[in-house]
């Protein structure tokens, strides 16, 4: 540690999580060695290029580039540093469970420390595998270097900021004197750090994504009886939500949560849990219903249209979420799909996702009006923000019917109506309530 209470730091995995780290501790006046295996990403970063969207990334990389290295060499990085944050992909086997081997790797590649620097876990993993490590270590006869897990919190789109002011931190280590140093780090921001054992720091990252796409899943069914009973779930995610002891986010409902995050975890989380005796019924409701939500617009487009064979169908938005370009476990993925195997004709456009082979079969668009043009509907999959002004005339005129799905709850219904759409929205009554016909749902609803 220098004067001014700063360490050297590694971060193994320049992926998103990695460099967002790297920039952000960087930015705090750490010197940081980020090592990656893949030269081609190494080689772009070293010439100041950002490999992939997060807004804000590239700034700070640029700005804190004499604190930052970038490397090949595991040895190099390591030797460097006095914490070695663990920042590799976790990736679902087939059983579901998470795919630990670049972890491995890691503790693999370690060189021979002889200072007891510690390694920081930030990839998410299953509860157990700090004490795995731990004896990995030994087994290398490393003993002498800590472990403390120290889970992400940080959503695309908002990961610096995420970083910069964390709701939490939380600091799970075997030994406080571990738990110090890595909470030392974080003190400039001036949160609360969440000391824990390294089981529980593990099971809270998995447990906080269970809950975040259990409040979506449980909005998306409100929505859907909401469609059946006349109400409007944004009304009633707002009256929900306005209880301290629920709290507004998380509780708008739409076309599903995808993006590489939430499935994941939310499987491995219950492959856990069942490999551990235990069957976590809830866990599995929360997958079903966010697996039949994608594929509601499907149903609603058939509504409108009837069968959808050499229907044009306009998707805006491809990305899990705006504010990013990642299409990984998209809804928009599945959606398509659906429509191509309906014998829709698809387009589709998206700000900035490029979704090359993964979308086989759909034309690609450069803008929304392209998208739409001669489209027997259009549907909002990603709540961009150039999309809050897409029911125009100039839009309406375009389609060859004036239909828009919002699978975002995105546009205001009556002021889309106005201009002359047909509009469908997430859990909003179809029409106005005045129009609805006195049928036996109302009455149960009244
Ligand atoms: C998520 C968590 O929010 C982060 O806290 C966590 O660190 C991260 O996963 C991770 O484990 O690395 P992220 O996947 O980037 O972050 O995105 P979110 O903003 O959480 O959105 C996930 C999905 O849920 C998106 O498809 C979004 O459209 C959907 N969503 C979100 C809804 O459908 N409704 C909502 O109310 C909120």
């Amino acid at each position: 540690m220098n004067a001014q209470g700063r360490e050297p730091l590694a971060v193994f995995g320049a992926g998103w999580v990695g460099l967002v780290t790297a920039a952000c501790f960087a930015e705090l006046g750490h010197e940081v060695t980020v090592r990656d295996v893949v030269p081609e990403k190494v080689e772009r970063l070293q010439n100041g290029e950002v490999p992939f969207f997060e807004p804000g990334l590239g700034e700070l990389l640029e700005r804190n580039r004499d604190r930052l290295t970038f490397t090949l060499d595991a040895a190099d990085a390591a030797e460097a540093a006095e914490l070695v944050f663990v920042c590799v992909d976790t990736p679902p086997t087939y059983s579901g469970d998470a795919d630990l081997s670049r972890v491995w790797t890691v503790i693999d590649e370690l060189p021979q420390l002889d200072r007891r620097s510690i390694l920081v876990m930030k990839s998410t993993v299953p509860v157990g595998t700090g004490e795995k490590v731990r004896a990995a270590l030994e087994a290398r006869g490393l003993s002498h270097i800590g472990y403390v897990s120290n889970p992400e919190f940080l959503a695309e789109g908002t990961a610096i900021e995420n970083f910069m002011n964390p709701d939490r931190v939380v600091v799970g280590a075997f030994l406080e004197s571990d738990a110090d140093r890595v909470t030392a780090l974080y003190e400039p921001l001036g949160t609360t750090i969440v000391r824990a054992d390294v089981a529980s720091s593990e099971m809270i990252k998995l447990a906080a994504n269970a809950f975040l796409t259990t409040k979506i899943s449980f909005i998306n069914e409100i929505a859907n009886v909401c469609e059946l009973v006349g109400a409007d779930v944004v009304k009633v995610a707002q009256g929900v939500g306005l209880d301290h002891r629920m709290g507004p986010h998380f509780l708008r409902a739409g076309a599903g949560w995808g993006g590489s995050c939430f499935g994941k975890d939310v499987s491995a989380l219950k492959q856990l849990a069942g490999n551990s005796g235990y069957q976590f019924q809830l866990l599995a409701a929360v997958i079903e219903v966010n697996e039949l939500q994608k594929r509601r617009i499907v149903q609603k487009l058939q509504k409108h249209l009837g069968r959808l064979r050499g229907k044009r169908v306009a998707l805006l938005g491809l990305a899990f979420k705006p504010n990013t370009d990642d299409m990984r476990d998209a809804p928009s993925l599945v959606l398509a799909s659906r429509l191509l195997a309906e014998g829709a004709n698809v387009r589709a456009y998206d700000p900035e996702a490029r979704p090359g082979e993964l979308l086989q079969g759909v034309a690609l668009c450069d803008s929304t009006l392209e998208a739409v043009t001669g489209a027997d509907a259009a549907v909002i999959v990603t709540e961009w923000n150039e999309f809050q002004t897409v029911a125009t005339p100039e839009i309406r005129d375009a389609m060859r019917r004036p239909l828009i799905v919002d699978g975002r709850n995105l546009l205001d219904p009556e002021a889309t109506r106005a201009v002359g759409f047909d509009y469908e929205g997430i859990g909003r009554a179809a029409s106005p309530l005045s129009a609805l016909p006195e049928t036996p749902e109302r009455e149960l609803a009244d």
